[in-house]
């Protein structure tokens, strides 16, 4: 694909993004919904926050893990708009953590999410266009390119993806433009989705504003990646003709891991402790009602036998 500048403005265009409640996909969404003229199917799972948008954004709460789910999205789209100029698939999530279970699941969950609905996507998107020009844009990440500790899980599932993305452009027709985000750390709702307990993020840190604004000019000017830190590049560079370079960031970022290792003992530990004390708590307090419950029956029956010896002194005899 030539990059030239603005092949295709993002406006008076027909849109579907996916991930678009929170994050990068939801400043893309802020930064197209400006667009003149462009209509936008805006997709996640959770949609409540984007009914303060304008009459051309349309939120579509779909979970697109599912092949069912991705072909909702296209039978909406179709339905709204009659066709898509431009599918941004760049729902996704990461876990953060250190890879040493057997849950089948766990592993078949992110990579429906981030590998095969994108994969997907990519042939319901042909078959949609049926050779009219389309644009296909996939947020995969910088640890699609290069795997990082503690994110083994995501770091293979956007490899497959990038992997796909390679080999896909060399048969794809010529009505199809690919572009790809691969952003470093955004400050997003990624970090705390990626595990509830708090760890350091990796270097350096984007704001979701920037990403947003760089893959939407990638996506104008038909470029085939967008690498939103130059930083990164520069340092990627660097890594290739000098290894060790790459070898030393893996080590401060397998440092950061160890940490949080730690960080998460202390977090069960407490975990531990907190539901040892509550079940402690509740013992005392079955306890207390049990003795309560034996002083109210004793009562009661003192009450009753009292009673009952009144009524056999006044109707004594009758
Ligand atoms: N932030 C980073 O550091 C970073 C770096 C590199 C790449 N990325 C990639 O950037 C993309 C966007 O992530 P983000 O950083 O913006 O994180 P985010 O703030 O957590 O946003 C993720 C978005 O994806 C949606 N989503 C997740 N699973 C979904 C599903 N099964 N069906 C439909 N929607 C789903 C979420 O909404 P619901 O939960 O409501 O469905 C949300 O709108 C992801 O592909 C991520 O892997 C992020």
């Amino acid at each position: 694909m030539k990059e030239t500048n603005k092949l295709h403005e993002v406006k008076n265009m027909c849109i579907v993004l996916t991930g678009a409640s929170s994050g990068i996909g939801l400043e893309v969404l802020r930064q197209l919904a400006w667009g003149k003229g462009n209509r936008i199917l805006a997709v996640a799972r959770h949609v409540d926050n984007l009914s303060d948008f304008a009459g051309n954004v349309t939120p579509f709460a779909c979970d697109i893990s599912t092949r069912e789910g991705v072909d909702r999205v296209f039978d909406k789209a179709e339905e709204l708009f009659g066709k898509i100029d431009l599918f941004y698939a760049n729902a996704g999530f990461p876990y953060y953590e250190e890879f040493n279970y057997t849950d089948w699941d766990r592993v078949d969950a992110m990579f429906r999410t981030n590998t095969i609905s994108p994969i997907y996507t990519y042939a319901r998107y042909l078959r949609h266009l049926d050779g009219r020009p389309g644009i296909l844009a996939y947020t995969i990440s910088a640890i699609g390119e290069m795997a990082m500790p503690g994110y083994a899980i995501y770091s293979s599932s956007k490899f497959a993806l990038n992997g796909f993305q390679q080999a896909i452009r060399l048969e794809k027709p010529d009505n199809l433009q690919i572009t790809c985000l691969y952003p470093v750390a955004t400050d997003t709702n990624f970090f705390k989705v990626a595990n509830p307990v708090e760890f350091e993020k990796p270097f350096p840190v984007q704001k979701p504003e920037h990403v947003a604004k760089k893959m939407i000019e990638g996506i104008e000017s038909g470029k085939a990646r967008v690498s939103p830190s130059g930083l990164f590049g520069f340092a990627k560079v660097l890594m290739g003709v000098a290894p060790p370079v790459r070898t030393v960031y893996w080590k401060l970022e397998t440092a950061k891991l160890e940490r949080f290792k730690e960080r998460l003992a202390q977090y069960h530990e407490r975990l531990q402790e907190n539901v040892k004390t509550a079940v402690e708590k509740g013992r005392e307090v079955s306890e207390t009602l049990r003795e309560k419950e034996q002083d109210v029956r004793r009562d009661l029956e003192e009450k009753a036998a009292k009673v009952r010896d009144e009524l056999k002194d006044r109707y004594h005899g009758l």
